[in-house]
């Protein structure tokens, strides 16, 4: 099973990716779990301007491959200004229903703290709901104190938040794979 980790930050110090790599580290206790992962900072997509040149370009192929591949996906979003990132959703805007529909999709937000976060999810929820995807009702949002000044994780509390909603993708994942290879077989 296939599981698609996708940062939706692009700063270099960023709490986004401390998320995701607990989120991570989670997945790798899993012994049928294969991870990719796509990462907005480092692999960089141009503005979607609809030429068919662009699905030549080296980060929407990887990216709409590793989709197409993907049995389930976990997304991390910072808020900024009450929204996903705006690399989040240039990302989402070369992505389509064919690599989504029918498959769960785990989502959560790094905010600034004063109860922030909810926003970026919320608006997470929408784009998703427009590439058909199976959103999980579950999400988690982490504010700065959950994390060191590495900006590692170190909450307890929020890591097994994450333990519940990764267990859930799993499952989801698992029995929708099974169901997809059935309808192939039959
Ligand atoms: C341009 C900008 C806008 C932001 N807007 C919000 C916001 O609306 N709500 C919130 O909770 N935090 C907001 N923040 C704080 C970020 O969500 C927070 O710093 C988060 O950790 C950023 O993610 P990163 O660490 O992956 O860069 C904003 C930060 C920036 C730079």
């Amino acid at each position: 099973m296939k599981i698609l980790l996708i940062c939706g930050s692009a700063t270099r110090t960023s709490r986004t990716r401390g998320l995701i790599q607990a989120v991570e580290r989670e997945l790798r206790k899993r012994s049928d779990v294969e991870l990719m992962s796509f990462d907005v900072g480092k692999d960089v997509l141009p503005l979607y301007d609809g030429s068919e040149a662009q699905a030549e370009d080296e980060a929407v192929k990887r990216l709409r491959s590793c989709a197409e591949q993907a049995d389930g996906f976990y997304i991390c979003s910072p808020e900024y200004h009450a929204g996903m990132s705006g690399a989040l959703k240039k990302t989402f805007d070369f992505l389509s229903g064919s690599h989504f529909r029918g498959k769960p999709v785990a989502i959560s937000a790094a905010s600034g703290g004063s109860k922030g976060g909810v926003n970026a999810l919320n608006n997470m929820r929408t784009v998703l709901r427009g590439v058909y995807a199976l959103v999980l009702p579950d999400q988690i949002i982490v504010d700065p104190d959950h994390f060191n000044e590495q900006r590692e994780l170190v909450n307890e509390e929020m890591q097994k938040r994450i333990q519940g909603i990764v267990d859930e993708l799993c499952q989801y994942a698992r029995s929708l794979a099974a169901g997809r290879q059935q309808q192939l077989q039959a």
